[in-house]
This record gives structure tokens, C-alpha cells and sequence, in this order.
């Protein structure tokens, strides 16, 4: 991969004197990585047609040279409430601000990556599109929002924005052949596309009996595999659906389990059950697909929840539904199984930050998950991977995994770097991850992890762990927020606080900030927590405050992995 394709055809470079420019500069804004890894192949295969091309972070990349950029390709993924990734906030700013230069003589084009379940879906890529237009730019190629499942519709993206690049070369188009690939590790053969089955090696709850949480510890091998990772990387999983609950929506809609079925584009088949499964979505419901769905329905409820002025009780209806909610609710279905299986997406993987460090524990990778379990709509819902976890994967089975690299999340290339570490919950993983690896490189930098759940008798979790680290000096200072063994609430948040003055101190000698785990509420609590504390012992005003922290940012000296 990433070798120049040398059967492509080479530009007609200059051929008709209308030469424009053969550089291009490809930016991205990517959370989790997959618009970088993105960016990336589509710089490697313009690389390979001739092209000069420049591929940045949009944090890298200064915003007064935009004016020198003649074509620019934009990747950008949304998050949340239609927000860009924090990476990309500087920039995003930049150029939907007052600030923001003509651009006349850009071309550009925007590959937009989302989810279909969220209602401000491509919302970034969207707002970049029509903000270049409004700066003068032209499109050498229609935007493209992908959803979950973005390799073909990038791969056809980057096919159009060849030809939109040669014809803005003034040549005819060069036949476009390249294609993108998903992001993977150079050194394996195993990729997002392509994924290991890994063994799983162990399968334990961390929580003690009583808890009123579950999180599974989940030891798999990649002994084989090729596949390498560094601390802050993610796992890919592409987990199961549940059986119980495919075989109720077989029952539902009286279909044979045996039935054989297309999966996908390129022809393959499988038994019905198998597909629903292993290949397909299930237990989200999205607007393109309710769409699609009233095309295949006679009911009238559906289609008037699905006509214009019903946007908000149909958001209603979305919320928490799945599919078997969705063919009980608007029966009946005149459709073959084909059509109704072909309007499905195709099963995402999930994202979990690595709980371990590869040196440490070579040929391994540890992942915590916490089970999902939860009551709504009149029936219990279960994660997906999670609950394949807690309740059916077992010592032998596999799995099919890849490793999504994060340059978002990453210790700090100089080991004496300080180090504070903010992970409750879950948000623990990659900060056992950063502690193995720390202590197997004999790192001299200070560190400080503050960790919150619920109960300590029951709840701390890898707490042998910790209290080596602690022992043996590789971890500097613990701080711990148990939120329900007092009759005040403690979050983590609040043990900054009461150690805010040391906190600002380890900030003032360099320290870098990491930031893991629930995103809504924790994560946006504990940032305008570093505010408060900026403010208060930098004597700062709250603007500069805000500035100092923003600095930190852009040194990758606070990270933030959420979720
Ligand atoms: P709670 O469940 O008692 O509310 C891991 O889930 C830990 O994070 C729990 O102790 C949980 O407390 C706590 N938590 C919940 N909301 C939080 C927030 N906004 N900030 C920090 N911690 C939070």
C-alpha cells in the first residue's frame, strides 16, 4: 500500500499550455483518525498521478496561506452537535470568521464524514463546503457527506476529484483508476477493510459483586497479525448482533433464517440470519434509512411521520428505536427480504482506546468495556459490542479487529515531559496504556492520574495496578473520586480543584493534559474546570484563561479522547 500505482495514467502535464498549478493541499480534521487516514491515501494516490501534494492536520496548517493554495482538498469528520473535531476548531474559526481572505482563485473540493444517526449529520464538512464557495472558491468536484461506511463513496470522490484536477490542468481527464484505502498500519496486512480475527486470551469484570456497573477487561492476541499500535491508539471492532434479538425480528416479519441473501455490493451471499447477524446494522434507526423504508411501506403512519412539518416528532420517534421497534410499529410489509436488507447499512465498527502498551505485553492488546445496559421503549437494549462481551464471547473465539492509529492522543514524544492524566470510568484504558508503556521505557517525566466511579469497594478499576505504579514511582500522584460513597457527589473535577494550585504548577513546568472518557457531560466539566483553575492561580482574566488553555491545544499539550 501507498506504492505509486504504475498503471496510471500520467497527467497530460501541460499539454495544452493552460497549466493551472500541479500543487495540492490536502487538509484534515479528524477525531479519531479516520480523516486522516483518509487524507493521506488520497495524497499518496495524487502523489502517483504527478500531482505536488501537501497533506496537513488543519492544526498544523496556517491559515494566512490559504491565500497561496491553488487547489485544496478538505476531509472533515463532525462530532456531536454538528461539531468539528477539537483539531480542527482554530482553523474552522478561521475561516467562518470576519478574518477569512477572498479566495478566487481556490478550487476546492470536501469529503464530509458523519453518522446518518445524528441530526446535524456532516455538519462540518457542510459548513467548510458552502463557506469556500461564499469566499469566492469553485468546486472542482461536489462535496461528499459519507456516512459510517466511507470507503466506496471516498474512493468515488477521490475518482472525481482526479478528473476535476486534470481538467483544471487544462488537459483532458486522465481516466481515474486510483482508489482509497481505509487508514491502516503500513507494516500489516490487516486493515479496517481487511481485519485480524484476534483470539480472545481473557474475558473478566473489573467491578466488584453489588456494583451497579459491569466493565469487561478483554485480553485479545494479535500474535500473527503484523498488526503494531502505540499508546492513545484505538482498537476497531466489528462486533455481532444479537441473536435473541435477530431471531424476534426474523419471527416479526415471518422470514426464513435460512433464506439466502445479497450482503453486499460485490455479490456475496449469506443465510438471512447469518447476514443480520454479522453484516448489517440493526439497533439504530436513521432518517435516510426511514426514508428509504417508506418507499417499501403502504402504511400511512409512516409516511405521514415522514412528511414535512413532522421533523421534530420524528426525531422523537428515532431516538432510542430500532429496527425491530420500526417493523412492529408500521406494519404490514409487502417487501422481500432482499429489499428490505438492502436499505440496511452496513455493520460499523466501534472505536475503543487500547488498555495496554505493546512492549509491556507484546502480541497482545487489552481493551476496557463498560456493558451497556438499559430499558426503554417498553424492552431492554443492550450495546452491541459491549453486551457481545458481558454475555457471549468466550477464551478461543475471535474476533475481527484493526488498529486505528491516533495522532490525537499520544504521550509526549520526551519522557520527562509531566503528564496528567483525567480518566473516569472507562476513560481509564489508554492511561494504562500510557502507564505500561512509561514504566517499560524507564520514563523520568512526572505523572498524575486522576480516576472517579462510583464505589471504591467495587469500582476501582486495575486498582493492583495503580497501586504499583504508585509503589514503584512510575506513577507520581493518584488522585481517586468516588461519586456515591459520600453524600456529596466527588467528581474528578473536584480533586482538581482542591489540588489546583500544584495543578497549575505542573501546567507552568510543561505538563501535557489527556483528557478520556464521557464526553457530554465529564469531559466538558473537567475543561471549564482547567478554566476555572488557569484563571484563579495564573491570575488570568477568563479570556486569557481560555487563550492559554487554547495554546496547549495547539502544542498537543492537552488531548481529549471521548466518547
Ligand atoms: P455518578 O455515576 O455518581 O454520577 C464514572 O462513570 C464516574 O464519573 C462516576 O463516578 C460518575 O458519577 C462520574 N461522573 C458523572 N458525571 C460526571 C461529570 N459531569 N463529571 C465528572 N464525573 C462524572
Amino acid at each position: 500500500p501507498g506504492a505509486p500505482d504504475a498503471s496510471a495514467a500520467e497527467l497530460p502535464a501541460g499539454s495544452t499550455g493552460q497549466t493551472i498549478s500541479k500543487e495540492v493541499t490536502i487538509l484534515y480534521g479528524s477525531q479519531t483518525g479516520n480523516g486522516q487516514g483518509l487524507a493521506e491515501n488520497a495524497g499518496k494516490t495524487l502523489e502517483g498521478r504527478g500531482f505536488q501534494v501537501t497533506v496537513s492536520s488543519m492544526s498544523d496548517f496556517k491559515p494566512n496561506n490559504l491565500k497561496k493554495v491553488q487547489n485544496l482538498l478538505i476531509v472533515v469528520s463532525t462530532h456531536g452537535e454538528g461539531d468539528p473535531p477539537d483539531t480542527a476548531l482554530p482553523f474552522h474559526e478561521f475561516l467562518l470568521g470576519k478574518r477569512a481572505p477572498k479566495l478566487d482563485d481556490l478550487r476546492f473540493s470536501v469529503l464530509s464524514l458523519g453518522d446518518s444517526s445524528y441530526e446535524f449529520f456532516c455538519q462540518t464538512g457542510k459548513e467548510f463546503d458552502q463557506r469556500l464557495e461564499e469566499l469566492g472558491g469553485t468546486r472542482l468536484y461536489p462535496r461528499f457527506d459519507c456516512d459510517l461506511d466511507y470507503d466506496e463513496p471516498a474512493a468515488e470522490w477521490l475518482d472525481g476529484v482526479l478528473v476535476g484536477l486534470s481538467e483544471a490542468q487544462g488537459g483532458s481527464a486522465a481516466p481515474a483508476t486510483a482508489h482509497v484505502s481505509a487508514p491502516q498500519a503500513v507494516e500489516s496486512a490487516y486493515s479496517r477493510t481487511n481485519p485480524f480475527k484476534a483470539e480472545v486470551l481473557e474475558n473478566l469484570n473489573l467491578n466488584g459483586r453489588g456494583s451497579n456497573k459491569e466493565t469487561r477487561h478483554l485480553e485479545l492476541s494479535l500474535e500473527g497479525s503484523g498488526l503494531t499500535f502505540e499508546p492513545g491508539d484505538s482498537l476497531g471492532i466489528y462486533p455481532e448482533n444479537d441473536p435473541a434479538l435477530v431471531d424476534l425480528l426474523l419471527e416479526e416479519m415471518k422470514w426464513d433464517p435460512e433464506e439466502i441473501v445479497t450482503v453486499n455490493k460485490q455479490g456475496d451471499v449469506r443465510p438471512l440470519k447469518e447476514a443480520l447477524i454479522s453484516h448489517f446494522e440493526i439497533t439504530v434507526l436513521t432518517k435516510p434509512f426511514l426514508e428509504k423504508a417508506v418507499q417499501l411501506s403502504t402504511n400511512e403512519d409512516l409516511r405521514e411521520l415522514l412528511s414535512p412539518g413532522n421533523e421534530e416528532k420524528l426525531k422523537a420517534y428515532l431516538e432510542g428505536r430500532d429496527l425491530l421497534d420500526l417493523v412492529r410499529d408500521f406494519g404490514p410489509w409487502g417487501v422481500s427480504t432482499q429489499e428490505l436488507i438492502s436499505i440496511l447499512r452496513k455493520m460499523p465498527a466501534r472505536l475503543y482506546s487500547i488498555a495496554s502498551s505493546l512492549s509491556a505485553n507484546p502480541d497482545e492488546v487489552h481493551l476496557t468495556i463498560g456493558a451497556v445496559r438499559y430499558e426503554t421503549h417498553g424492552r431492554e437494549r443492550k450495546g452491541v459490542t459491549s453486551i457481545l462481551c458481558a454475555e457471549r464471547l468466550q477464551p478461543g473465539d475471535t474476533l475481527p479487529v484493526y488498529i486505528q492509529h491516533n495522532q490525537n492522543f499520544m504521550l509526549p514524544k520526551n519522557p520527562d515531559t509531566p503528564i496528567i492524566m483525567v480518566g473516569p470510568g472507562t476513560g481509564i484504558a489508554p492511561f494504562r496504556s500510557f502507564m505500561q508503556e512509561r514504566e517499560e521505557m524507564g520514563a523520568q517525566g512526572k505523572s498524575w492520574m486522576l480516576f472517579g466511579e462510583q464505589h471504591f469497594v467495587t469500582d476501582f478499576l486495575y486498582q493492583t495496578d495503580w497501586q504499583k505504579w504508585v509503589k514503584d514511582g512510575v506513577l507520581t500522584k493518584m488522585d481517586v473520586a468516588f461519586s456515591r460513597d459520600s453524600d456529596e457527589k466527588v467528581y474528578v473535577q473536584h480533586r482538581m480543584l482542591e489540588h489546583s494550585k500544584e495543578l497549575f504548577e505542573w501546567l507552568q513546568e510543561g505538563a501535557a493534559v489527556y483528557i478520556c472518557g464521557d464526553e457530554k457531560n465529564m469531559a466538558h466539566d473537567v475543561h471549564n474546570t482547567l478554566i476555572d483553575i488557569i484563571e484563579k492561580e495564573g491570575g488570568m482574566s477568563r479570556e486569557k484563561a481560555e487563550d492559554y488553555l487554547a495554546d496547549m491545544q495547539q502544542q498537543k499539550r492537552y488531548q481529549r479522547d471521548v466518547y
